[in-house]
């Protein structure tokens, strides 16, 4: 039998994903299926998939917390993160991973050349999203790393268990030379979070993707003076690798599926 992957969400139709695994196994030899599946409860249907014989599971929007505390065992990324968003069977164990740390640092560090040792930091947002990315950017060096959230003792909280500063939105103040938005606001809202000023000169991330045209905290960024803009697509794809190499033990190359998704991403809309 093919070995069965999947990603669990709701909604999850736009994954990306079934399309950047199927073109990983196609690039490294590998037979699988890798399906997409709507969930309205994560427990009930993740552990159908794994009783029907799945492999492993990619975790989305709104499941990873969920998931963190469905897993019979965690990685340490995954552990400090509180999110989940690849499970691996080992024998008759479930572990729960967060490949979204690595894949950022991935996209930053190999795609982007973006420096993040010594860089300025600011974090917008504190949830499940953030979570995951903070141990990395303080691992790979970021200075005055620097959470800021609408509900500001949210950010306090997360600010205590990483030993950073927190703040509100409208208390963000001064330069940065690394803006990062992982706030679910960016999708329909007008993408200004925080004083213009903290952009200016920022190279600004996106975690959130669009598959067409730009996020709006990204076009923002880019009105307001930002040196460079980039959204999560990158991240996106190298997470999925990081999951892929998890399950499979082989690590796809990622320029090709990256490259194809951002020229797909600048052509017109509709
Ligand atoms: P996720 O797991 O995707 O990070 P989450 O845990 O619900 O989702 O967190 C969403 C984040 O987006 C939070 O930081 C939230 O701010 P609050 O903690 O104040 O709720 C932020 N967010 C959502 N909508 C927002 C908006 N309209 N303006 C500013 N921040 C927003």
């Amino acid at each position: 039998m093919t070995d069965l992957y999947a990603v669990i969400g709701h909604p999850v139709a736009h994954s990306l994903s079934p399309r950047i695994h199927a073109e990983f196994a196609a690039a490294t030899g590998q037979a699988l299926r890798y399906d997409a599946i709507d969930a309205e409860r994560f427990a009930p249907a993740a552990e159908q998939f794994f009783a029907a014989g799945g492999r492993g599971l990619n975790v989305t929007v709104p499941f990873k917390a969920d998931a963190w505390g469905w897993v019979d065992e965690r990685d340490a990324a995954a552990a400090g993160s509180g999110a989940v968003n690849t499970i691996v069977v080992r024998g008759n164990r479930t572990r729960g991973c967060n490949t979204d740390g690595l894949g950022l640092a991935r996209d930053l560090a190999a795609n982007l050349g973006w420096p993040v040792a010594g860089a300025r930091t600011l974090v917008i947002g504190a949830g499940g999203a953030v979570r995951g990315i903070v141990a990395t950017l303080l691992d790979a060096g970021a200075a005055d790393l620097t959470i800021a959230n609408r509900t500001r003792a949210k950010a306090e909280a997360l600010g205590r268990a990483f030993g950073i500063a927190a703040c509100g939105l409208d208390e963000v103040e001064g330069a940065w030379d690394l803006v990062l938005n992982g706030t679910s606001a960016g999708l329909a809202g007008e993408g200004a979070l925080v004083a213009p000023a903290a952009v200016a000169g920022a190279r600004c991330y996106d975690l959130l993707y669009a598959q067409r045209g730009q996020t709006p905290f990204c076009r923002w960024a880019a009105a307001s003076g930002a040196r460079a803009v980039r959204d999560g697509l990158g991240m996106l794809v190298e997470q999925a690798a990081e999951a892929f190499c998890l399950w499979r033990k082989v690590r796809p190359d990622t320029a090709d599926v990256l490259a194809a998704l951002l020229r797909e991403q600048r052509l017109p809309c509709g």
